[in-house]
């Protein structure tokens, strides 16, 4: 047995024990889990309802990402993503949109047959992100995008929770969908966190990988349903989206999987492209380190950038 073969069989081994542990104890949600009589005479918040449907929309096509991440398993000869995906991952994810579909409809914010013509489109447009992905770029991934969903989940759900109309039959029963599909977002994104840190662990010369995917990631909505995105910024001020909170979360696991080189480096990279995550004075630093932004891995600007970064949040 050579020495990557030897790498490859451990990572299996470990995350075969670990998805042993969890994966049995989950089950999909379904219609049946939620009250509907509980919307009956009431009337919903508009806007609201328009977050609401954009989360449909992005949820309504796994299968598409699914596709991406299976043959990034099969590249990679990873059966443990593949095993997740197949188990766990495209059923949770299958019903994600499925009570936030019925909640619209039944509260009469958008007919079925709306609904339904923007699904269509979602579903023509399908994925673009992650082809040709190793397994651990697709984790990465997985592991920012199911980071930032979970997140945006919990944020509606807290401000329903702050509104005067949070003991209504209706709200709660919203604030139990919420609540429910973003438990599940935040176990894909612990999944995708230890399947980076366990391939790390034996493969740490992968660290670069981490880096790029991180670097290249856009939420899938851009592309999925570009209109509805581009509300996304309003409806992260309205909602009161905690971007420090996330900025924190992306900081520490980068500074885990990949030391603060690897964030330096993510971080100068992902800040040419995205200043609007920033904060003022960490985009004059990353304009000030513009030129230099291309530096390898082991520049060591990059561990100091890392370092302030790190700090900053
Ligand atoms: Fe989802
Ligand atoms: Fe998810």
């Amino acid at each position: 047995m050579n020495y990557s073969t030897y790498q490859t069989e451990a990572i299996e081994k470990d995350m075969h024990v670990f998805l042993d542990r969890y994966l049995p104890k989950r089950k999909p949600i379904s219609l049946d889990d939620y009250d509907w009589s509980a919307i009956e005479n009431s009337s919903a918040d508009v806007e609201f309802m328009e977050a609401v449907a954009f989360v449909t929309l992005v949820e309504s096509n796994p299968e598409a990402p699914a596709q991406v991440l299976l043959a990034a398993s099969d590249r990679s000869n990873s059966p443990w993503l593949r095993r997740f995906i197949t188990e766990t991952w495209l059923q949770e994810e299958s019903m994600h949109a499925v009570p936030y579909k019925e909640y619209l409809i039944r509260t009469g914010s958008y007919s079925r047959t709306f609904i339904e013509t923007e699904i269509k489109k979602v579903i023509d447009r399908g994925f673009i992100h992650g082809s040709g992905y190793t397994e651990l770029q697709a984790a990465t991934y997985g592991w920012l995008q199911e980071l930032i969903t979970w997140r945006f989940y919990e944020t509606m759900r807290e401000y329903l929770q702050n509104q005067q109309s949070a003991e209504n039959p209706s709200t709660k029963l919203l604030i139990k969908i919420l609540d429910d599909i973003a438990k599940q977002e935040n176990f894909h994104r612990h999944v995708y966190k230890t399947g980076i840190a366990t391939i790390l662990k034996y493969q740490p010369f992968r660290k670069n990988e981490v880096v790029k995917a991180a670097v290249q990631f856009t939420m899938p909505g851009h592309h999925m349903a570009p209109e509805w995105q581009s509300k996304a910024p309003h409806w992260a001020t309205k909602y009161n989206f905690p971007i420090k909170k996330l900025i924190q979360d992306m900081t520490k696991g980068l500074v885990e999987f990949t030391g603060y080189r690897g964030l330096g480096q993510a971080s100068l990279l992902y800040g040419l492209h995205n200043k609007i995550f920033f904060p003022w004075h960490l985009r004059a630093l990353i304009n000030v380190l513009k030129p230099v932004a291309n530096w390898s891995y082991n520049s060591p600007f990059n561990y100091l950038t890392g370092r302030i970064i790190a700090k900053a949040f």
